[in-house]
């Protein structure tokens, strides 16, 4: 199916990044471009800077880089903002994480030193274990929506940037599940008046950040943007959502490995992950109630893949635990542990243990970048409301209602590569190759 032949609105001026949380992983992003626009480091990990994608036939020759297939906005024309709780600027909030080398940081120190963070829509009861002093007094929470709203207002005229996207790179929030409140525009306004408590803070930032028509993805596993109520004013205003999770160490195992035991029809009794880790989000975690977010995020992934009822002999009976331990003496150094009891022909048992040492902000920050250019594209492209194709970059995708979520790696690229190919009017690829034997 060829697109129609609707235009995309050209790239032009400044595009602005806002990351409400300016923490580990929206630092990384933030020196990543700034070292990488100087030439001083490859941004590594980002499909939309390093990734090529063929077009037509395999005898065509036809491979650009996705760069320079699609008008994305180059690094050069990024500029950053955000909000956070801590009043630390890029470069001090780089230099806590510990995520950077000191020469890295030290290369783009004064460019880091100008993105301040803005005062945060905080309300300490979603995010029990921080205290932080840079926020923002509201009497209700539209006053906070407001008040976000004026801020997004003041950096674009102060950036000069000519459009924004956002990406949630705040904490976890405890576990609430969309409630009345959440469920038409209507409904959540009155939410917003009487400073409904099963509104969250993140969930204030996605209304201020929609009514400013700028298309968000959520990078944590709370309900932040994917409630009815925000899949209707997006889709009000024209603009594109996507959420939610990062899918970085442990669960991009996991949909990697779980698929292949699936393809080859190997069973599985049971599946134990653990994790240690010590940065800020290893300690928010700790919070049971924030815990409770990740962990029904990423229990999800595998009943998703295996499909437990089309394959009881399978999978029917597998034993599934998550675990999240914060070890501070790890920080942003991630260990991930996989062990994997599976069972073959005659149901005889087999193990797979994966350990993974991964960095958690070098694995999210490339994953940032490109949401928040193929966002942005997608916009340009008038595509509106939830964007299930970029599945690709998240542990629990959204979909439309009543559409089981994609989880295998595989085929989520193989999605994303072709609404890349159809926004651009190329065919899309279906690998069924007939064509090279007729
Ligand atoms: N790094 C990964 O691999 C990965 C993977 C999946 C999801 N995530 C999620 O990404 C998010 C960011 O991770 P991180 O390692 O950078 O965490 P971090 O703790 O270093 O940074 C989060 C920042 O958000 C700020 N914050 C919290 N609530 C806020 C609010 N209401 N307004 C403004 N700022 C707020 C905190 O003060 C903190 O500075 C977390 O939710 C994490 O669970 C990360």
């Amino acid at each position: 199916m060829k697109k129609s032949s609707r235009p995309i609105t050209p790239h032009r001026g400044k595009l602005a990044i806002l990351l409400p949380g300016m923490g580990a992983v929206a630092t990384t992003l933030i020196a990543g471009c700034m070292l990488a626009r100087r030439g001083l480091a490859k941004p590594v990990g980002s499909l939309t800077q390093m990734a090529t994608i063929r077009l037509g036939k395999r005898t065509d020759a036809r491979t650009p880089k996705v760069k320079d297939f699609v008008p994305l906005a180059p690094l050069e024309d990024l500029v950053f903002g955000g909000w956070d709780l801590f009043p630390d600027d890029a470069l001090e909030a780089a230099r806590h994480a510990k995520v950077l080398d000191a020469a890295h940081i030290d290369a783009v120190a004064e460019e880091l030193a100008q993105v301040r963070p803005m005062s945060a829509a905080f309300y300490p009861q979603y995010v029990k274990r921080l205290h932080g002093t840079h926020v923002k007094q509201a009497t209700s929470k539209a006053d906070m929506v407001e008040q976000l709203r004026a801020d997004v207002r003041r950096f674009m005229a102060d950036s000069g940037a000519d459009r924004a996207v956002a990406v949630w790179c705040g904490s976890t929030e405890v576990f609430i599940e969309p409630t009345a409140v959440h469920a038409t525009m209507d409904s959540f306004e009155k939410g917003l008046r009487e400073s409904d408590p099963s509104i969250g803070n993140a969930q204030l930032y996605t209304w201020a950040l929609l009514k400013e028509r700028i298309p968000l993805a959520n990078g944590a596993p709370h309900f932040g943007v994917d409630f009815p109520a925000a899949q209707e004013l997006a889709r009000e205003v024209g603009v594109p959502i996507a959420g939610k999770d990062f899918k970085t160490g442990q669960t991009l195992m996991k949909t990697v490995l779980a698929p292949m035991l699936k393809a080859r029809s190997l069973g599985l009794a049971g599946w134990f992950s653990t994790n240690i880790l010590g940065n800020r989000d290893g300690e928010v975690l700790d919070d049971p109630d924030s815990f409770k977010s990740k962990e029904v995020s990423k229990l999800g992934v595998l009943e998703h893949v295996l499909q437990p009822e089309l394959y009881p002999e399978l999978y029917g009976e597998t034993y599934h635990k998550v675990r999240i331990e914060y070890y501070p003496p790890r920080g942003d150094a991630k260990e991930g542990w996989d062990n994997l009891d599976i069972f073959g022909w005659l149901g005889y048992p087999m193990q797979i243990k994966v350990d993974f040492l991964c960095r958690d902000s070098i694995l999210a920050a490339p994953i940032v970048l490109d949401l928040a250019l193929l966002l942005d594209l997608a916009h340009r492209s008038g595509m509106r409301g939830t964007q299930e194709w970029l599945s690709f970059y998240w542990k629990s995708p959204m979909t439309a209602p009543g559409l089981y979520p994609e989880h295998d790696l595989f085929i989520q690229q193989t999605k994303l590569k072709n609404t890349l190919r159809w926004i651009m009017g190329e065919e899309p690829i279906t690998h069924l190759g007939r064509e090279y034997y007729e």
